[in-house]
């Protein structure tokens, strides 16, 4: 299933008491399935599973969101142009991530806090035209960040220069006062004016980049847009995709009053579709891991294939086949299927 679909589905039938344990069904078995023809069956190491490598270009970040897991105390470390050379270089040659849909420019931190992003972003651009250039299909970059940087001359850079092809905001609560109380360091104007010039001219100059929005609604409000605040709205009304979305808990590394009973599922989406690149060259297995619990890998140290093939990772696939996800410590409490 596309993840476009996926998130089609999860808006139309997330809490649904019947619906939503059925379509989590159906995932599992879907998942296992790809896990035998990604892993188990012949012909299985000229294939590779993974449709989206997330890249963290920065560790930190400039706001302290209440429901957040990233671990403020860590290292604070920026991707060096290098790293992403290393990576765009293993990219390009090995055929079998050429089934790479997307590269997601997040992960714990601000992407935008990078202090060299414009010359990473055109270093991703380079290696589309080299990609292009020998025909190959190159993924779609698509950017997630908190937009308080990502001011009118940041924004004209990136759209003039054609940096992205997706950007998405995020902007939870659904009220300005809201939003500053869960995000906190943010300031709902400035964020409102960034966004609002950004979308204003993708969308009068017909730009093709895609715009998405992501709102976190605390209970008790309902999932849908009708309560929210008239700027909200006409924010939301700018996006091509607009996810609003209950808190989780990240794997258990926050506490949350209500907390929905992890999956006991024996298969995950996520694990077999994504890696992630972390500052110093560390892969680790998805985008639940904000804090570095699940490296499987460095780029210094072994190819892109090899990391994806290693023992390390190899351990979490089979373990969640198998039933053993409580085993694992960064999956045991994921509520993600
Ligand atoms: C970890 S952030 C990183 C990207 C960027 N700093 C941002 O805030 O957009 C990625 C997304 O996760 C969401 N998020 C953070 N904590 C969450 C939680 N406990 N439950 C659900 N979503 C959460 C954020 O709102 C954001 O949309
Ligand atoms: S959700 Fe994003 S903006 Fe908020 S603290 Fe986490 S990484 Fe930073």
């Amino acid at each position: 299933m596309s993840a476009l679909n996926k998130e089609k589905l999860k808006e139309k039938f997330n809490e649904h008491p019947v619906l939503w344990p059925a379509l989590k069904k159906g995932q599992e078995v879907q998942s296992r399935l790809k896990y035998r023809y990604f892993y188990k069956w012949p012909g299985h190491s000229k294939r590779a599973s993974i449709r989206e490598i997330n890249l963290e270009f920065a560790s930190a970040c400039n706001l302290r969101c209440k429901f957040c897991a990233l671990d403020h105390n860590k290292p604070k470390q920026n991707m060096s142009l290098l790293v992403l050379r290393r990576f765009l270089d293993q990219w390009l040659v090995d055929f079998r991530f050429h089934h790479v849909e997307k590269i997601n420019l997040y992960n714990g931190g601000e992407t935008l806090l990078h202090p060299k992003r414009i010359e990473m972003l055109r270093i991703i651009k380079e290696y589309r035209q080299i990609a292009l250039k020998h025909d190959l299909k190159f993924p779609k970059i698509s950017m997630l960040t908190n937009g308080m940087l990502l001011r009118p001359t940041l924004a004209d850079t990136i759209l003039n220069e054609e940096l992205v092809d997706e950007i998405g905001f995020s902007l939870d609560g659904g009220t300005p006062e809201e939003f500053e109380d869960l995000r906190v360091n943010a300031k709902w104007a400035p964020f409102y004016k960034n966004v609002g010039h950004l979308a204003t001219r993708i969308r009068e100059e017909k730009l093709p980049v895609r715009l998405y929005g992501i709102t976190i609604v605390p209970e008790p409000k309902p999932l849908t847009k009708a309560w929210m605040h008239p700027e909200f709205q006409q924010l939301s009304m700018l996006f091509d995709h607009h996810e609003l979305r209950r808190l989780h808990d990240w794997g258990g590394e926050i506490e949350l009053d209500d907390k929905p009973k992890a999956q006991k599922s024996r298969g995950c989406d996520l694990l077999l579709r994504q890696l992630v690149l972390l500052p110093n060259g560390d892969v680790t297995v998805c985008c639940n891991d904000l804090n570095s619990k699940g490296v499987v890998g460095n780029l210094w140290e072994k190819s892109l294939w090899e990391i994806y093939n290693s023992a390390e990772r190899r351990k979490y696939l089979e373990f969640i086949d198998s039933g053993r996800k409580d085993e694992l410590e960064l999956c045991k409490d994921c509520m993600s299927f």
